[in-house]
């Protein structure tokens, strides 16, 4: 294994989509950023140098991060921002993964422009447990708003109200041929084939608010890895990908020539009206097409295609092979249920809905953000930072998916954490709520990844749903669709010391709240606890 050095900096950029411009905030002028490449068990040190007007983290999604939490990114959970002028340096080892993953900023909604994809390959002279493609791509779909992003967020913010859904979706930062008024010529993103080859396809979602389905007119994948965890190798011509998710695919270019239209589109059945943004369109194309051949079109699934996602995210299982086994774990420690939703939280000085603001929350606890980081809070013992009096459970049992529901819309607001003990392991039901309306949420869990072990519709029944239980194979990952009025089940080891962000990855929902965070503690020898805090940690 070997240590591999990047710089970052962090800068802007004038750039021009849907025929408008604005400066971006990128990593060395590049959008989407620089991929970063490494080997399992590689340690990896970048120096982010923030060379911008705003606060900035960046996160590495996904890598474990074992006992070394201070790399994490997270602003205000694992470390204060890298102000203005500032440098940092992310300093982690990769331990026991390979594949595809994303880094991208953590601090207000900077990662609309500042992401990147991870590609960990397998240790040196590690075959593939797959058909070695010819050749590999990465393939990054994202969001463009024309306005600066932080102040659409900063505008809902102030107005109470659902910031503005993007202008449009981006394949590797190109909207493609989508028509906006008074624009009509698009950069297109080219992936471009030879007849007779096979690609490995690493495809990543950087949206800030949308699960996408991913298609190519006249071509199938065979997917082989999501979130850096192999599955067993299954063929689709769609692919659902969940903000913060990635997923591997294997595509044959099986036809002698011609251009293929590539579409990433909305996936949203919620009951809510949405102005729908436009789907981004990219074009896969032979080598020796001509110039004049017409590309050949294909349809997106409908947004609210709701059979077409759980066939998808149905058929993903573990690779669990003797190589590569799903070490699920079988006897639970820790048995939680967190409901993920909107709420009401009470404002007097809110105009919109009658003294009250729409928020988010996990069981009915809307996070607030801390001004110290927690995890200098939890090493240097800093009180009153943070409590760690996070229920468990919710405070009552009611008709989580009714819509919308009777009681328990109120949340309360605080920074609490949830303790759980080192090596335990825990299993947590994730049920959306209809208290406002219900919706998807993408949930990701930082510092580890886990296994999803059911999901179904509807309130989960804690006396017949657990019988349906996967324990054998099911797909490890580390952010995973709870479905619109239904819940998923999880379980991981709490092996990683430190304090770990559990949150929606859609944007906009963990600015309103929906997240908290988990205090794995133990303080029994240098194996079991952090390493000291690098002296660049930056201070809040
Ligand atoms: Cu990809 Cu906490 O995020």
């Amino acid at each position: 294994c070997k240590v591999r050095h990047y710089k970052f900096h962090v800068v802007l950029k004038n750039t021009t989509r849907l025929c408008s411009s604005k400066a971006i905030v990128t990593v060395n002028r590049k959008f989407p950023g620089p991929t970063l490449y490494a080997r399992e068990d590689d340690t990896v040190l970048v120096k982010v140098r923030n060379l911008v007007n705003h606060n900035v983290t960046i996160h590495w999604h996904g890598i474990r991060q074992l006992r070394t939490g201070w790399a994490d990114g997270p602003a205000y959970i694992t470390q204060c921002p890298i102000l203005p002028g500032q440098s940092y340096l992310y300093n982690f080892t990769i331990t026991g993964q390979r594949g595809t993953l994303l880094w991208h900023a953590h601090v207000n909604w900077l990662r609309s422009t500042l992401h990147g994809a991870i590609v960990i390959l397998p240790k040196r002279g590690v075959a593939y447990p797959f058909p070695k493609p010819d050749k590999e791509l990465v393939v990054i779909l994202g969001e463009w708003w024309k306005s600066d992003t932080e102040d659409v967020i900063n505008e809902a913010l102030k107005s109470g109200l659902a910031p503005n859904v993007s202008d449009a979706h981006t394949i590797n930062g190109l909207p493609g041929i989508a028509s906006v008024a008074n624009c009509p010529t698009q950069d297109v993103y080219k992936l471009p084939v030879e007849s007779g080859k096979t690609y490995l396809l690493r495809i990543i979602n950087a949206a800030l608010n949308e699960e996408l389905f991913f298609k190519i007119a006249g071509h199938s994948f065979t997917v082989v890895e999501v979130d850096a965890s192999y599955v067993k190798p299954f063929k689709t011509d769609t692919l659902l990908i969940s903000p913060g998710q990635t997923t591997n695919a294997l595509l044959t270019a099986d036809k002698n020539s011609g251009k293929y239209t590539i579409v990433a589109s909305t996936f949203m059945d919620a009951p809510v009206v949405a102005i729908d943004n436009l789907t981004a369109t990219a074009t896969l194309q032979y080598a020796d097409t001509l110039a004049s051949t017409p590309t050949i079109l294909t349809t997106p699934p409908p947004r609210n295609a709701t059979q077409v996602a759980t066939n998808f995210t149905k058929s993903l299982k573990s690779l669990n092979s003797k190589k590569y086994p799903a070490n699920v774990p079988i006897k639970v420690g820790h048995s939680l249920f967190f409901t993920v939703g909107l709420g009401i939280n009470p404002c007097p000085s809110c105009t919109a809905g009658n003294g009250s603001r729409v928020v988010a929350a996990v069981n009915n606890v809307t996070f607030v953000m801390p001004t110290t980081a927690l995890l200098q809070a939890h090493y240097f013992n800093i009180k009153e930072v943070f409590t760690t009096d996070f229920p468990g459970n919710p405070s009552q049992v009611y008709n989580y998916t009714a819509t919308p529901a009777s009681t328990s819309s109120q949340t309360t607001n605080g920074t609490k954490l949830y303790r759980l003990e080192f090596n335990s392991t825990v299993q947590v039901v994730l049920q959306d709520t209809g208290v406002i309306a219900p919706e998807s949420h993408p949930v990701h869990l930082h510092g580890f990844n886990f296994f999803v072990i059911g999901s179904g519709v509807g309130n989960f029944d804690p006396k017949t749903d657990p019988n349906s239980f996967n324990l054998l194979d099911p797909v490890e990952r580390n952010t995973i669709g709870v479905p619109t009025g239904g819940w998923v089940a999880i379980r991981f080891k709490a092996d990683n010391p430190g304090v770990w962000f559990l949150h929606c990855h859609f944007e906009v929902h963990t600015t309103w709240g929906l997240k908290m965070a988990f205090l794995v503690d133990n303080g029994k020898g240098p194996n079991e606890s952090l390493i000291p805090p690098p002296k660049d940690l930056p201070k809040c």
